[in-house]
């Protein structure tokens, strides 16, 4: 199967993954239309798919004469620009010198190349051998302004995904400004759909909604510099009779993690146009003759099967093709971290009471979070001066850290390298080194300004200071922290007509001393965060193979926080730990097991003071770290699927993991309530081999896989509240 094929006789684009196909017809007036996108139709041509019709108060280009069935308002397109007779939501929108919107976009070349497009200084999906993508790259002109859009598609078949990406160049002899830039542009035929998104606050990331698409426009955007606690940057769009097995469903992630807009629009002729890109407000690119903006890439992609099918190739290419750490399957440190433990209040003696226990547990790393550099001892100074506080960590850092190693464990470290305190050294010798517009008050957040690391001596500045500190002692992880919004969006270094660039150029400035961090300590396992899960997104695993998920650490809602996370993100990408109880965020008790439960789908660790647990629970939290040991695997390679839904009739949240060789299970949840005389739920599992046998491992109870499926097994009755549940099974001979 070739994955990319060009038909010069109808002029068709046909891209092939294994079950999806997508094709695309260059058109009358050299017009490029959108044909299909869905289940693989071997090597048809669905070119009967255009009705044109006319349609009153829809224009026609010139040079369709009296064609009035030829409207660009109503046709399906591949990427359309403004000021063209479409009036929808569109891909691309420039103002020439003249005031001028307009663009014609029509086909020009294209070409066929093996591999995957790369897009310099920007994340994106990657090969590791040729053969594992093909690249398509169309080259679209606007003929009286020189202005070129290359359209670039990505094929990965094995993984059934498509990336897209778009560079634009301005090869006219006036300079043009970038006013809408979007990664993807996606056109539907007529029907019903609705709309999932994730949407949330901080401590509440990522819950789950759905709702149909109607007439109008929808939109899920951020316009905090960030992906944002409050929308992710990823969608799906499916059938109304959609459900997790089945039905048709599509996908659509955006690999950036600063600001961007997803708008999805139903149009007159019932047919919904999705566009997913940088968010056009605050943005405007200049762009000089010869210059080129290259926008993020977004991934997509089509299941016939329901929702889980798409979490499933989402997950297989985010493993294999976007995060690119070594340890993507590779154990991760179980680790302590002291934040829940001490906050800011901690000195020397404290952390090593609390690594010492940690050891004696079978806890592998030690996390030093907040609070250890300049003078912080509260969330209102210190950010910028990346030197250890003397005053709490007496005798240094590289002392204490051979402490840690000399026990045996690993050393990481907290930093917010993007930020600036007003009251830190680092301001006081740079003022103008922040984000501020001249001659106002800048808005803080949580007292603290962003840096501009826009600017390049900015970036390296920072991460020369920090570059010296995990020389001084062997840090083994680090987790990347950002704790509030970008604002006040001014940067000194550029002039008026370019300030509608630092948004993108801020966040060009993040990935860069990102990629300068893993590119000097290739072995340093990377954690981001931004206050919990604000920055949870494609962009950011390109860097890191985790993620903190939320600063929520109660079980329970990380039950729905996890749930929503995981219809897009792999499971090994969450970072989740054990808490103390009454939780600090909710002030709810739950056993140790069920947030041990919760936190093993993710990547597990404790945050409390050990030095205050009993000999009993000390105990229990050695004994899951034994048995995360053994499911961890099947947790980072295993398909994943949503068993029951937060909120579903079930009373239950329930997962399972199933190994690509369909020979182990594991399942795990929480069952919500304890009622007296409850019906009894039956668990369906999903995805086993109907025909083999498994045996559950601890009462070692025999069933087919189509029992498993289809008859289903009763869930446990629980003794109490929020008790968790883990199963594993094994395929077995026996009878
Ligand atoms: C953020 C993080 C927390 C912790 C604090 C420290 O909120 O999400 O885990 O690191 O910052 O200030």
């Amino acid at each position: 199967m070739e994955p990319i094929k060009f038909n010069p006789q109808s002029r068709v684009f046909t891209l092939r993954t294994c079950s999806t196909m997508y094709q695309m017809q260059i058109e009358r007036y050299d017009t490029l239309v959108h044909l299909y996108y869905g289940a693989d139709l071997g090597d048809t041509e669905v070119v009967h798919r255009i009705v044109n019709l006319d349609r009153g108060f829809s224009g026609n280009p010139y040079e369709a004469e009296d064609d009035r069935r030829f409207s660009l308002d109503v046709l399906p397109q591949e990427y359309t620009a403004e000021g063209n007779g479409d009036y929808r939501i569109q891909g691309i929108e420039i103002r020439h010198t003249d005031g001028s919107n307009c663009l014609q976009l029509k086909y020009c070349s294209h070409q066929i190349l093996p591999g995957k497009y790369r897009l310099p200084g920007l994340p994106s999906l990657f090969t590791t051998q040729e053969s594992d993508a093909a690249t398509l790259e169309i080259l679209l002109k606007d003929e009286p302004s020189g202005v070129e859009v290359k359209l670039l598609y990505g094929v990965f078949p094995q993984c059934d995904v498509i990336t897209r990406a778009v560079e634009i160049t301005n090869h006219g002899t006036s300079r043009i400004a970038l006013k809408k830039a979007m990664s993807l542009e996606l056109d539907f035929p007529k029907r019903s759909m609705d709309l999932i998104h994730f949407y949330g606050r901080h401590n509440m990331e990522r819950q789950t909604e759905r709702r149909p698409i109607t007439h109008g426009i929808q939109s899920i955007e951020s316009k905090r510099g960030m992906s944002s606690h409050h929308h992710n940057p990823a969608v799906l769009i499916c059938d109304r009779r959609t459900t997790e097995d089945y039905g048709d469903c599509y996908g659509i992630v955006f690999v950036y993690s600063g600001n961007f807009e997803c708008q999805v629009e139903l149009d007159q002729a019932e047919q919904t146009r999705l566009v997913m890109g940088i968010h056009p407000s605050n943005f405007s690119f200049r762009l000089n003759s010869g210059e080129s903006f290259t926008t993020p890439e977004a991934v997509m992609t089509w299941s016939g099967k329901g929702l889980e099918q798409i979490s499933h190739h989402f997950h297989d290419a985010f493993r294999n093709h976007l995060i690119r750490s070594s340890y993507v399957n590779r154990h991760r440190p179980v680790l302590v971290n002291n934040w829940e433990a001490t906050y800011f209040q901690f000195d020397e003696k404290k952390l090593y009471g609390i690594a010492k226990a940690a050891k004696e547990i079978g806890i592998e790393l030690f996390v030093l979070d907040d609070g250890w550099f300049g003078k912080r001892d509260d969330d209102i100074s210190g950010l910028g001066d990346w030197y250890v506080n003397e005053k709490k960590i007496h005798g240094g850092l590289p002392a204490l850290v051979q402490k840690i190693h000399d026990l045996g464990m690993k050393f990481g470290i907290w930093i917010e390298p993007e930020m600036i305190s007003e009251d830190s050294d680092l301001y006081r010798l740079h003022p103008d080194w922040c984000l501020k517009v001249p001659g106002r008050n800048p808005m803080t957040s949580r007292g603290q300004l962003n840096l501009d690391v826009s600017r390049k001596e900015v970036r390296d500045y920072v991460m020369e200071q920090i570059f010296q500190v995990l020389d001084s002692c062997h840090v083994e992880y680090v987790k990347w922290d950002v704790n509030r919004a970008v604002g006040n969006v001014f940067s000194q270094s550029l002039p008026e007509d370019r300030q509608g660039e630092v948004l993108h150029r801020h966040m060009l400035g993040v990935y860069d001393m990102m990629e300068q961090l893993i590119t000097r300590y290739p072995d340093l396992l990377l954690e981001t965060c931004a206050g919990g899960g604000g920055r949870f997104d494609a962009g950011m695993l390109y860097y890191s193979p985790q993620i903190w998920c939320s600063d929520n650490t109660d079980a329970i809602d990380r039950l729905e926080i996890q749930y929503g996370t995981s219809f897009i993100y792999p499971i090994s990408t969450m970072g989740a730990h054990v808490s103390v109880c009454p939780n600090h965020q909710t002030g709810r008790t739950t056993a140790m097991n069920t947030r041990a439960v919760v936190a093993m789908s993710g990547t597990f660790g404790y945050e409390l003071d050990l030095e205050h647990m009993t000999k009993e629970e000390k105990e229990i939290a050695s004994n899951l770290i034994t048995q995360f040991k053994e499911i961890e695997p099947m947790i980072q390679n295993g398909d994943y699927y949503r068993i029951t839904a937060p909120g579903d009739e079930n009373n239950a949240v329930i997962w399972s993991f199933v190994s690509k060789d369909k020979t182990n299970v594991l399942v795990c949840g929480v069952v919500l309530r304890k009622y007296p005389n409850p019906p009894i739920t039956l668990l369906h599992l999903r995805g086993l081999d109907p025909q083999k046998k498994y045996k559950e491992t601890l009462t070692g109870q025999i069933y087919t896989g189509a029992v498993l499926m289809y008859a289903g097994i009763p869930l446990p009755l629980p003794s109490m509240d929020y008790e968790s549940l883990q199963y594993r099974f094994e395929e077995t001979d026996e009878i």
